[in-house]
């Protein structure tokens, strides 16, 4: 199954990737997890993409498109994959269709994670990842038992860079303007299923799975 999570910044779509990923038994590929691994590595990619990522800008195509065709290029997605955080422009999504088609292959489905803008600020604001295992976790919605602690792995938990209140506002402002459109994409290609994002995460993953069962 080729499953595509589309959804503002703080929807939920790592938290929901990871279990959606597990239960289907797909690869998750995010592109963001990507990126942040990069910048931690010290790689020529992490230092280009650094700087878009602080501000909460897209980092340009051509890198992201060149590191997601390389990602599945690989064994494990040959199959099927789920991906998080790709595509964020209609040029992007353009661009995987035809790298798809390339490959006598197509997406399945594209999730729609739905959540007030609020409510996204609530949860980026709170939100801390472990240094180690990189488990999100939240300060009042998943707290970890011990200050600054992953309960996981004993891992330090940090506040991404992008976090802050500023940046998250303007990261909000380029999902309206350059991702939101991809509704619109799928939904002319019939393959958007919206669901509500809101709620605790357990009911989200039941609904996304819901969702995504008629596919399978
Ligand atoms: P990326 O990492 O993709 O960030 P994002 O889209 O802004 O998404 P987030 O990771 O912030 O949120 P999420 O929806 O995954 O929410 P989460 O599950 O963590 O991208 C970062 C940057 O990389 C971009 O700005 C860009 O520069 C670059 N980039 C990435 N992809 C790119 C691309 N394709 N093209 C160009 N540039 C690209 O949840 C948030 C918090 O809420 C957590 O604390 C979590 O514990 C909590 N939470 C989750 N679900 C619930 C719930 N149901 N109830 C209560 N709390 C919840
Ligand atoms: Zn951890």
């Amino acid at each position: 199954m080729r499953v595509v999570l589309v959804g503002p910044p703080g929807a939920g779509k790592g938290t929901q990737a990871q279990f959606i990923a597990e239960e289907l038994l797909i690869p998750k590929v995010s592109t963001g997890d990507i990126f942040r691994a990069n910048v931690s590595g010290g790689t020529e990619l992490g230092k280009t993409a650094k700087a878009y990522m602080d501000r909460g800008d897209l980092v340009p195509d051509e890198v992201t498109i060149a590191m997601v065709r390389d990602r599945l290029a690989q064994d494990d997605a040959r199959e099927g994959f789920l991906l998080d955080g790709f595509p964020r422009n209609v040029p992007q999504a353009e661009t995987l269709k035809k790298l798809l088609a390339e490959l006598d292959q197509r997406l399945d489905v594209v999730l729609e994670l739905r959540i007030r803008e609020e409510e996204v600020v609530r949860r980026l604001a709170g939100r801390r990842t472990c240094r180690k295992c990189g488990h999100t976790w939240h300060l009042d919605f998943d707290p970890p038992k011990r200050d600054g602690v992953c309960d996981l792995c004993g891992g330090e938990l940090f506040q991404r860079d992008d976090d802050r209140e500023e940046t998250i506002r303007h990261r909000l402002e380029v999902y309206r303007e350059q991702t939101a459109p991809l509704i619109e994409f799928y939904g002319a290609d019939g393959i958007l299923v919206p669901i509500d994002a809101t709620g605790a995460v357990d009911v989200v993953t039941e609904r996304a799975l819901d969702a995504l069962r008629p596919f399978l």
